[in-house]
């Protein structure tokens, strides 16, 4: 345990579940009866994939892999690999990729890149939060929750070093050291 760092709420849990609410309107017009694969981008994406599959009542799949980016922390490097993979089968599948923050976008565009390649039906991304002005290759995010300021955030899946990902806001660091 490090020192507390001094969180401030951005997002607030009531309006995280406003969010959730209207992509799950967004996605249930889109998805009702093609039976998707939901894939989520583990480790931030958990609460989000729960809290959204939980109101999406019709039938669909659920997959998690993990990606890791060379480097610190809080940089993403472009070289992206995958931990953890895919159990699932893409090709001919409705696939919505599940996603916690696009930031400069490296992770979200390879891993878009690699899925394409496996000929899915139809390729989707939905982020909680998308941080433009980091943006260093374009994304198409085709359902979105939030517009972020360029701060580091934490809570609701979100955390630094592991930490503060089972915060119910979604916060910003004011003490990043
Ligand atoms: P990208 O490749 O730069 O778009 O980074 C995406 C990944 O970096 C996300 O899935 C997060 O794990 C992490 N990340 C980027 N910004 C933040 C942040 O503000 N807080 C926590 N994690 C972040």
């Amino acid at each position: 345990m490090g020192p507390q760092p001094e969180l401030r709420i951005l997002i607030t849990r009531d309006e995280i579940a406003a969010a959730v609410s209207r992509l799950v309107a967004e996605v249930k017009r889109d998805y009702q009866g093609k039976f998707p694969l939901l894939l989520g981008i583990l480790k931030g994406s958990f609460m989000f994939m729960a809290d959204l599959i939980r109101q999406l009542d019709f039938p669909l799949e659920v997959d998690f892999v993990r990606l890791s980016s060379y480097g610190s922390k809080k940089e993403s490097s472009g070289r992206i690999k995958i931990v953890q993979g895919l159990y699932s089968e893409v090709k001919g599948r409705d696939v919505l990729v599940v996603e916690d923050i696009v930031d400069t976008g490296l992770t979200v565009s390879f891993f878009m890149d690699y899925l394409r390649k496996k000929k899915p039906a139809s390729l989707k991304l939905c982020a909680l939060t998308d941080k433009p002005s980091r943006r260093q290759v374009p994304v198409a995010i085709d359902y979105l929750g939030f517009t972020v300021p360029n701060r580091f955030l934490v809570g609701y899946g979100l955390d630094l070093n592991d930490r503060f990902r089972n915060l119910p806001d979604i916060c910003v660091l004011e003490d990043e050291g």
